[in-house]
């Protein structure tokens, strides 16, 4: 099965959010979905409500070449996760410098992953280009690049849409191609948000596949340790299932068995510009 990694040259843009709700929503489909923290600041769990002292993973121990299956655990949204695992810095140095010499510590294991036909694995990354996201760059097969309506992100769109962001040689431009962009935190009542999706809209055509509102209710459920999984949680848990929507269907995913978290009809203020 594919996949999946959220991703942005931006820090702070909405990946993990992303990440966690994307991976919940396709799993409350009846997806089997794996979720992988590339990220030393380990936050992915705390999104699927783990405790802050469960500090196991799979990324911490990368050099030590341990099987990564017993490292995965089950989360409450039904999404089996590996959690990057806490990190002191000289490790996460280490770890970078270890996966940039041999970036078959970490290609090996998702490989593995990616064999099982009826697993669905989405990745979260922390900001910029890393040896972890380089060495998974040939097995990705679609990469959501999470950009804010602002204009340091617009000013990276250019770089998106030659499919350079990556870098110039041929690997980096053939993953850019398989890149689509979602705008985060979009504030409906701000000209200038308007006008960036206006402009991303014309510059990447289908290739921007949604926009997500800024709502407060999305901070909120973090604290709370819950996900916003019900359309009707919000404006932007609409836009969230929107996205899992546009994901499942860019990769032409295979109907799931289940049938429950069928998008349910709803409003949505981003509807005008066709995401939904
Ligand atoms: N649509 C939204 N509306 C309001 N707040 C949001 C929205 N999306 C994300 N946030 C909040 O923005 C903050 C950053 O989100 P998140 O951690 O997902 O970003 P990130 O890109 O993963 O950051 P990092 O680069 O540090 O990994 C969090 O506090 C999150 O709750
Ligand atoms: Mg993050």
């Amino acid at each position: 099965m594919p996949l999946i990694a959220f991703v942005s040259p931006k820090g702070g843009v909405g990946k993990t959010t992303l990440t966690a709700h994307v991976a919940a929503l396709l799993a409350q489909r009846g997806y089997r979905v794996l979720a992988l923290d590339l990220d030393p600041q380990n936050a992915l769990r705390l999104q699927f409500g783990m405790p802050i002292q469960d500090e196991a993973g799979f990324l911490c121990g990368i050099t030590r070449r341990l099987p990564w299956r017993p490292a995965v655990a089950d989360t409450a949204a039904g999404v089996r996760l590996l959690p990057h695992g806490t990190v002191d810095p000289l490790t996460v140095l280490e770890n970078a410098q270890a996966l940039h010499q041999d970036p078959e510590l970490l290609a090996g294991p998702v490989r593995e992953m990616l064999a099982d036909p009826e697993l669905l694995v989405i990745v979260d990354s922390p900001p910029g280009p890393t040896p972890a996201m380089s060495a998974i760059l040939p097995l990705v097969d679609l990469m959501v690049v999470v950009l804010l309506a602002d204009a340091a992100s617009a000013a990276q769109i250019p770089a998106i849409v030659s499919n350079r962001w990556l870098g110039r040689g041929r690997l980096a431009s053939r993953a850019g191609e398989r890149a689509v962009v979602v705008l985060n935190q979009m504030d409906l009542d701000a000209p200038l948000a308007i006008a960036v999706l206006d402009g991303a809209s014309e510059a990447l055509g289908p290739r921007l596949i949604g926009a997500v509102c800024r709502d407060e209710a999305v901070a909120e459920a973090l604290a709370d340790k819950r996900l916003l999984l019900d359309p009707e949680d919000g404006p932007a848990a609409e836009d969230l299932n929107a996205v899992a929507e546009a994901v499942a269907v860019r990769l032409r995913l295979p109907p799931p068995g289940g049938t429950r978290g069928r998008r349910r009809g709803g409003f949505s203020a981003l509807t005008e510009w066709g995401f939904r």
